[in-house]
C-alpha cells in the first residue's frame, strides 16, 4: 500500500518548496502537486508542517558494556525513542573491549539489534586492539557492510588503542577505503591527572573536567590528524567539544588532511557547571570529553553554521542514577554518558534554528544528509528525492512542550534535558513508507528496522 504526504513544505539540505510526496512501497516514487494515487493509499496531512528527510544519528551507544556496568537501553527502547525524536537511522558503535574477540563482538552487537529495532541502523566497528587476527577480521566486517571504523585514543586498557595500533588501523582503513572515526583524548594525560586529583582528595564529579582539560582533547585531535596525514587515511573526529580541539582539526584541514568533524548535542547546550552540581545531580552530566566552559559554545555553533563542523550526533549513552552512584567518592568511576537520542532534533531546532544560530538547511545537512554522505547511505538516506527511502519527518513547528524523563521513551530514570522547553517536534515519522509515529506517539512496528549494509566510500 502507498503513502502520500500531502500539503507540507519540503526542506532538504539544499531546497525548500511545497509539494506532495508519494511512496509506492518503501521508496519515494513521485514528488509533485495533484499527484494521482491509488485507492487505499495512506494519506498524511502535512499542512502547516515542515517535511524533513529522516534524521540520522551518526554516534550512539545502545548495547554497551562499560565502566563496570551496561548502558541502559535495549534496541527496542532506543529505537522507539529515536523515532519519537525524528531519527530514522542510527549508527551504533560496536565496542568489544581489548580482551574480547572483535568478530564475536561484531556478531553479538548485530544479534542484539537485528529484529529488535523500530528504525534502521548501521554500525561503526571499534578497533580496540590490533593483533595478528585483527586485519582479517576487519576485512570480513567491512565485507559484511560495516564500512567504518572507530578508535579510542582514551580509555587505556579497555577500549583504547596505542599509537602503533592506531597506525595499523589507519593503514588498513586507507587500503579498504573506509573512514575511521576517533575519540580524541590523550589517555596517558587523563590517567595521570585523574591519579593526581584523587590523591589530593578531589573526588567529586566537578573534578571530571579538570582531569580531561581542553588541551588533552586538542592533543588527541592533533595527533589523530598527524596519523591521518602520515597514512593517507580519512578520519572523522567524534564528539569534538571545545575551541582548542576545533583549532587542531582546522589546522589539519587547512593543510589538506582529510578530516571531518562531529560535535554532539550535549556540548552545544550544556556546560561544565552542570557537572559541578553536588552529588548525583552533577554525575548526571558526566561524559567524555567533558562538558566544557560555556565560552566554547559560540565557536561550536558558529563552526556548525558555517559547515566547518560537519555533523551533529548525540553520543547517546544512558546510565541511570544508581549506576551513576558507582562514582560516589571517586569521579573516575562514574559511568560516562548522557542520554540524548530522543532530543537531538528538537533541541537543535529550538536552540539552533529558532534561536537564529543555525540555518535551516545546515540543520538538515548536519543532522541527516552529511552523515548519509560520509558513511555510505546517500541518496538512499539523507534526502527527499525520487528513489530515496521514504523516511520522512513531518515536523510541527507550532508545537510547544518540555522534555521530561516522565514522558521520554529512553530506558532511563533521568533526562539531562529535564524541563527544557522545545519549540517544534516531529508529529509523523515514517520508515521506508510505513508510519511509525503519528501525533507524536509511537504507533508502529517495533521490529521494522533493517541493518543497512554500506560500501567503502574512498573519501
Ligand atoms: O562519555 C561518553 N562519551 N560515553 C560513551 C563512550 C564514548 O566515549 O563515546
Ligand atoms: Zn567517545
Ligand atoms: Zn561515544
Amino acid at each position: 500500500m502507498g503513502l502520500l504526504v500531502k500539503g507540507g513544505e519540503i526542506v532538504t539540505a539544499d531546497s525548500r518548496y511545497f509539494a506532495d510526496i508519494y511512496a509506492e512501497g518503501e521508496v519515494i516514487t513521485a514528488i509533485g502537486t495533484n499527484l494521482e494515487v491509488p485507492a487505499g493509499t495512506t494519506v498524511v496531512d502535512a499542512t502547516g508542517k515542515l517535511v524533513f528527510p529522516g534524521f540520522i544519528d551518526p554516534h550512539v551507544h545502545i548495547h554497551l558494556p562499560f565502566m563496570a556496568t551496561f548502558a541502559k537501553d535495549t534496541h527496542e527502547t532506543a529505537s522507539v525513542a529515536a523515532l519519537l525524536g525524528g531519527t530514522t537511522t542510527f549508527i551504533e558503535m560496536v565496542c568489544p573491549n581489548r580482551n574480547d574477540d572483535a568478530l564475536e563482538g561484531y556478531q553479538l552487537w548485530k544479534a542484539k539489534a537485528e529484529g529488535h529495532s523500530a528504525c534502521d541502523f548501521a554500525f561503526h566497528m571499534a578497533v580496540t586492539k590490533f593483533d595478528d587476527k585483527t586485519a582479517g577480521q576487519l576485512r570480513q566486517i567491512v565485507a559484511d557492510g560495516t564500512a567504518s571504523f572507530k578508535i579510542f585514543l582514551s580509555y587505556k586498557n579497555f577500549f583504547g588503542v596505542d599509537d602503533g595500533e592506531m597506525f595499523q588501523t589507519l593503514k588498513l582503513a586507507k587500503e579498504l577505503g573506509v573512514i575511521t572515526t576517533a575519540h580524541c583524548e590523550n589517555a596517558e594525560l587523563v590517567g595521570q591527572l585523574q591519579a593526581q586529583l584523587i590523591a589530593a582528595g578531589k573526588t567529586g564529579p566537578e573534578w571530571h573536567e579538570p582531569s580531561r582539560p581542553e588541551a588533552v582533547e586538542a592533543e588527541g585531535t592533533g595527533r589523530f590528524a598527524t596519523f591521518l596525514e602520515t597514512t593517507g587515511a580519512t578520519g572523522y573526529v567524534v564528539h569534538l567539544s571545545c575551541a582548542p580541539a576545533l583549532a587542531a582539526a582546522l589546522a589539519a584541514k587547512s593543510r589538506g588532511v582529510p578530516i571531518f568533524i562531529e560535535s554532539v548535542l550535549p556540548h552545544f547546550v550544556f556546560d561544565k557547571t552542570m557537572a559541578e552540581r553536588p552529588g548525583v545531580e552533577g554525575m548526571k552530566y558526566i561524559m567524555s570529553p567533558p562538558l566544557r566552559d560555556k565560552k566554547n559554545q559560540k565557536p561550536l555553533w558558529d563552526a556548525l553554521n558555517q559547515g566547518i563542523i560537519d555533523t551533529v550526533g548525540t553520543d547517546h549513552c544512558p546510565f541511570d542514577l544508581k549506576q551513576k552512584e558507582l562514582g560516589i567518592g571517586d569521579f573516575t568511576k562514574i559511568p560516562n554518558g548522557i542520554p540524548a537520542i530522543q532530543d537531538r532534533v528538537n533541541v537543535m531546532y529550538t536552540y539552533g534554528v529558532q534561536a537564529g544560530r543555525l540555518d535551516l538547511h545546515r540543520f538538515v545537512e548536519a543532522l541527516s544528509t552529511k552523515s548519509a554522505k560520509l558513511f555510505g547511505l546517500f541518496p538512499k538516506k539523507g534526502t527527499i528525492a525520487v528513489g530515496s527511502d521514504a523516511d520522512l519527518v513531518v515536523f510541527d513547528p507550532d508545537y510547544r512542550g518540555t522534555i521530561s524523563a516522565k514522558t521520554h521513551a529512553v530506558n532511563n530514570d533521568y533526562s539531562g534535558f529535564e524541563g527544557t522547553a522545545i519549540e517544534g517536534r516531529p508529529s509523523v515519522v515514517t520508515v521506508r513508507g510505513q508510519v511509525q509515529v503519528a501525533n507524536g506517539a509511537f504507533v508502529g512496528q517495533k521490529n521494522r528496522g533493517q541493518f543497512l549494509r554500506r560500501q567503502p566510500q574512498y573519501l
